[in-house]
């Protein structure tokens, strides 16, 4: 190229740009006439892409043409006149069609644009694809609707905590096997993941103080081996009432209206006397089996009555602990387990079904 130049005259070098442009240009002039050349929209956008290199390459800085602009005022001064118009005549001509082939070319993207996005309103809309809500969502809102109704707040507590509010404060002794690694998952800090809704006892209490009546659902970790009835996640609801003169008759009779507007008003439920540390005395609770009405049958294991949580009355060290007299105030709690009682309902043989993000599983529900 360096040598071409020497061996040419600049308005050779001139007419060679002019040549090099009619040639390369051949394939834009379609749009520099009035004939109506129609691309589609990704076409348009490629032409537009490639011209706009070829007008970089020959008109640019670095270009033959730009070059030959700074000859003007070295070639002799009785052909500078005649140079000059020289360049500037082919810089107009190239420039002018490079302009009207950018313009059409603008005008097919933005046309073809409008196009695409132009909606046709006679034709039938698209139906989204409607989601589900997870079976333990189902039942969660559920027991919420029949708690909010019974007169209780929904609390949200921590899934991770302290060692104070995971154990101490629910009065589980230093040396309990509860608080092992084999029972409790720990972060590396030294934090658990909690291990029972029984820790937002203690943070509604210390937050809104009694008289309370709360329910606090939400998701729990153990160390258990998965099988058709144990995950180490699932998700419990805590029930909790503090108030002055309260009695286990308050807590059975609040249990029992919960289940009979749960599972329908024949439902029967019985309490068995158990041991929590946070309660005193404490109790297990069991429902007549909404599905045989206690004849048994698959569902309850022929026994008639289906399990579903602890309860008890909420131990003084535990009121102590937030600061409440226990010679003043009593209350009951009670927990229960959300995605065994899922299964239950929904006839379910593993609760490991419930985690497995099986689309085809998940919308039978609802
Ligand atoms: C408790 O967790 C007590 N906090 C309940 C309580 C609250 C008692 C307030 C007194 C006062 P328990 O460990 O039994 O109790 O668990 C309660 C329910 O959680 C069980 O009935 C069961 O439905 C469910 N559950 C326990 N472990 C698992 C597990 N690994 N997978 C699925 N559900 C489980």
């Amino acid at each position: 190229m360096a040598d071409r130049q020497t061996e040419q005259t600049p308005e050779q070098q001139v007419e060679a740009t002019r040549k090099a442009f009619e040639q390369e240009f051949e394939r834009f002039a379609r749009f520099t006439s009035d004939s109506n050349v129609k691309l589609l929209l990704n076409e348009a956008i490629a032409e537009e892409r490639a011209l706009s290199d070829l007008r970089t390459r020959l008109l640019g800085k670095k270009s033959d043409l730009a070059a030959a602009k700074k000859q003007i005022g070295r070639v002799a001064p009785d052909v500078r006149a005649a140079f000059g118009q020289l360049v500037q005549s082919v810089q107009a001509d190239m420039l002018a069609a490079f302009d009207r082939a950018e313009e059409n070319l603008k005008q097919q993207i933005e046309e073809a644009r409008t196009a695409r996005e132009s909606i046709d309103v006679t034709l039938p809309g698209r139906r989204p694809p409607y989601g589900h809500r997870h079976p333990i969502t189902i039942l969660r809102e559920r027991i919420e609707d029949i708690f909010v109704a019974l007169g209780y707040v929904i609390e949200d507590g921590r899934e991770i905590e302290t060692d104070f509010y995971n154990f101490t404060a629910l009065n589980i002794p230093e040396n309990h096997p509860a608080r092992g690694e084999a029972d409790t998952f720990y972060t590396r800090d030294g934090f658990a993941l909690r291990s029972q809704t029984s820790t937002v006892q203690i943070h509604a209490m210390q937050r809104r103080g009694v008289p309370i009546r709360m329910i606090a659902p939400g998701r729990v970790f153990r160390r258990d081996t998965p099988d058709p009835t144990h995950n180490p996640m699932f998700y419990q609801v805590e029930g909790l009432c503090v108030d002055r003169g309260i009695t286990m008759a308050h807590l059975k009779g609040t249990v029992t209206e919960f289940l009979r507007r749960m599972f329908g008003p024949d439902t029967v439920t019985r309490f068995r006397p158990s041991y929590f540390p946070f309660t005193e005395p404490s109790a297990e609770f069991d429902f007549s089996c909404f599905k045989c009405k206690g004849a048994g049958c698959r569902i309850c294991k022929n026994s008639g009555w289906i399990e579903l949580g602890g309860s008890g009355m909420v131990h003084p060290n535990v009121l102590r602990m937030v600061g409440v007299d226990p010679q003043v105030y009593s209350g009951f709690a009670f927990g229960l387990g959300i995605d065994r009682m899922c299964a239950l309902m929904y006839e379910l043989d593993d609760i490991r079904l419930l985690f497995e993000n099986d689309v085809r599983f998940l919308e039978q529900f609802e």
